[in-house]
């Protein structure tokens, strides 16, 4: 059984908790070594985005994992047990039902804004986003940091204003319930733990993953380099992690490395 964590260290301000979880495993630290920052001055998104959050309102973690008897066409599959893990936890600790958060293709954490307003993007509001990073010796898997950013205890009037009509928090989700991050964090390492031990035997929550993604049935819009593709999305090809997207064209499968960004429109 994998121990998770192996480490885990609290920091008041880092410039991104996925630097130093590589470094720790860089040096020999083993799997599954955890960093967790208040602040960080130099937070990573997606696609080279940066990914910022006021002090006490984010839970921002990175898991540092040494997978190397997992095929890299499969390294996508950390993000997606990480993201799971996150979105239980978050339901329980928010006191939200079952079913009340979901994914955005791939591995975003979305809330459904109750009231539809002028301006969001087919309703699905982000309340956290994954970004995963690896590392290859020869054709292996050498280390894979996935690194989670919650919005947790930040209240709506406090969004930037370029993204209050795309984001919300946990506390918005739940009506202003308080959750606490480090109990939020307990709760998800011990759902990674169970998912984590199922992906090294073999299994992958496909089922999970597949029905809890909230773009299937809905009009995408998905920038893949210097293209804009629109259509229904279908579903996820658990396989490969593709985004199926029935277009004029007929389907497409959408690799989430070569995204620049996807966005529900209907
Ligand atoms: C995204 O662009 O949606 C992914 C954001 C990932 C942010 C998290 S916060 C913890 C970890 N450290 C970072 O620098 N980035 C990730």
């Amino acid at each position: 059984m994998t121990r998770v964590p192996s480490r885990l260290e609290r920091f008041d301000v880092v410039d991104s908790t996925q630097r130093i979880v590589a470094a720790w495993l860089a040096s020999g630290t083993p799997e599954v070594a955890v960093a967790v920052a208040d602040v960080q001055e130099q937070g990573r998104g997606r696609q080279g985005r940066s990914w910022t959050a006021p002090p006490g309102s984010g839970l921002l973690v990175s898991f540092g994992f040494t997978p190397d008897w997992l095929d890299p066409s499969h390294a996508w599959r950390l993000g997606a047990i990480v993201a799971l893990a996150m979105l239980d936890a978050a339901e329980d600790e928010a006191g939200l039902r079952d079913g009340a958060l979901g994914l955005k293709w791939p591995n975003d954490l979305v809330h459904e804004r109750p009231q539809p307003v002028e301006g969001g993007h087919g309703d699905l509001l982000k309340l956290a986003g994954v970004l995963g990073e690896s590392t290859l010796r020869g054709e292996r898997l050498s280390t894979v940091v996935v690194g989670i950013g919650v919005n947790v205890d930040w209240a709506a009037a406090g969004f930037p204003a370029e993204l209050a009509t795309t984001m919300t928090s946990l506390r918005e989700a739940s009506g202003g319930r308080p959750v606490d991050r480090d109990a939020l964090l307990d709760a998800a390492l011990a759902r990674l733990e169970a998912r984590y031990e199922s992906l090294r035997s073999g299994r992958f929550d496909s089922a999970a993953w597949s029905l809890r993604q909230r773009t299937t049935g809905r009009e995408v819009e998905v920038a893949v380099g210097g293209a804009t593709l629109r259509g229904i999305a279908s579903g996820v090809d658990p396989e490969t992690g593709a985004l199926l997207v029935e277009t004029a064209a007929g389907t497409q499968a959408i690799d989430s490395g070569e995204v620049v960004r996807c966005r529900v429109v209907g």
